[in-house]
């Protein structure tokens, strides 16, 4: 791992580049092969470049999004409990965006005047220099490690840390991993701990169907602006001519699945130009192209999930509507 980018405000705020383990396809690799399948598919993580995440900091504001406001309300009521169990030195979250959740551990580490680090791990740049740049005025005391890079690319090439780490995967984000993936990538931040080192998870829960089905149609339109963005991403990566008004986005909760199936939908037959792969793609009026689930979970699934890694679980905060958990696990 080598720092790419020169320290900033005091040397409390850098960014590093973190190495891949093994190697993941480029863009054009999956949208190659995403493309050859039936229905096309892509996987959710290139959603997130600065417009994309910007987009989704929306969606958490919208009314009908209720996992990050009640991730937070969760975080807000135990995080004195979690610091006190995990008892941390370091914090490392995957996946951390805004990080704006992540203030309620904060608050509660500076309540006891644990000065933690704070490594954030994000694919998209721009929110790791925007949320480091926030918390670093926030808190006078605290450093900021951003690492950039993909975390389905391995983790052997984190940092070792001295002292207790808390493992924070928030968000819900472990939803949008296929089952057999996110049992891989919880076993694989597993194998990272040591004694003394907890994980953090937080996993939507399974409700009412129009609830969930609601949190991914947000009347103001901001999910599908979200779910159209990644479109843009393929024209400016790729050189691709996709036209986003050809385009439109439907969601649905699966009852068999468990999840939200996040679709782009062809509103007519078009080709498409990907010039990177020097091929034109046809689609066709109502054809569906998959670009994110969102699995929901039920307490015994969650719990199944941690302890299939080889983790204990220590805590599990639910709340009275459950309709969000977190989970505290040790090795
Ligand atoms: N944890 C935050 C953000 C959730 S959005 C919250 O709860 O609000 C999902 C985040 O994961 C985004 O910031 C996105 O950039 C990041 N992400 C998605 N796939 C990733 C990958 N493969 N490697 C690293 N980060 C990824
Ligand atoms: C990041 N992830 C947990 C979000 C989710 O709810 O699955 C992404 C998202 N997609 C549409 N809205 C939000």
């Amino acid at each position: 791992m080598k720092p790419w980018s020169v320290d900033v405000a005091e040397a409390r705020f850098r960014c590093l580049e973190v190495a891949a383990e093994r190697r993941t396809p480029s863009l054009a690799e999956d949208v190659e092969r995403g493309f050859a399948a039936r229905p096309r598919s892509l996987p959710p993580k290139y959603f997130y470049d600065a417009a994309g995440s910007a987009l989704f900091e929306a969606i958490c504001r919208t009314r009908e999004y209720y996992p990050s406001r009640a991730e937070a309300g969760l975080l807000e009521r135990y995080a004195d409990a979690i610091v006190e169990a995990a008892a941390p030195a370091h914090i490392l979250e995957f996946g951390s965006g805004s990080s704006r959740k992540t203030r309620y551990l904060l608050d509660a580490c500076e309540r006891r005047d644990r000065h933690v680090q704070y490594w954030p791990f994000d694919v998209c740049e721009a929110m790791l220099f925007e949320a480091g740049g926030g918390l670093i005025q926030r808190y006078p005391w605290l450093r900021v490690n951003a690492l950039r890079g993909d975390y389905l690319a391995g983790l052997a090439h984190l940092p070792r840390f001295r002292g207790a780490v808390l493992y924070a995967f928030l968000g819900g984000t472990v939803g949008n991993f296929a089952p057999a993936a996110s049992r891989a990538f919880i076993r694989e931040i597993a194998k990272l701990m040591r004694p003394g080192d907890c994980l953090l998870l937080g996993a939507d829960r399974v409700k009412a169907p129009e609830l969930i089905e609601a949190a991914y149609n947000d009347a103001e339109g901001v999910t599908a602006r979200f779910n159209l963005n990644l479109l843009n991403v393929l024209n400016r990566e790729l050189g691709a001519d996709f036209d986003t008004t050809g385009f439109e986005h439907r969601a649905f909760y699966n009852r068999t699945a468990r999840q939200i199936e996040m679709y782009l939908l062809s509103r007519r037959d078009q080709k498409v130009r990907v010039p990177a792969l020097n091929r034109n793609y046809p689609f066709a009026r109502g054809e569906a192209m998959l670009t994110e689930i969102s699995r929901k979970f039920d307490a015994e699934a969650l719990e199944a999930l941690v302890s299939e890694a080889g983790l204990r679980i220590r805590r599990h905060f639910e709340g009275g509507e459950q309709l969000f958990s977190l989970v505290l696990a040790e090795r």
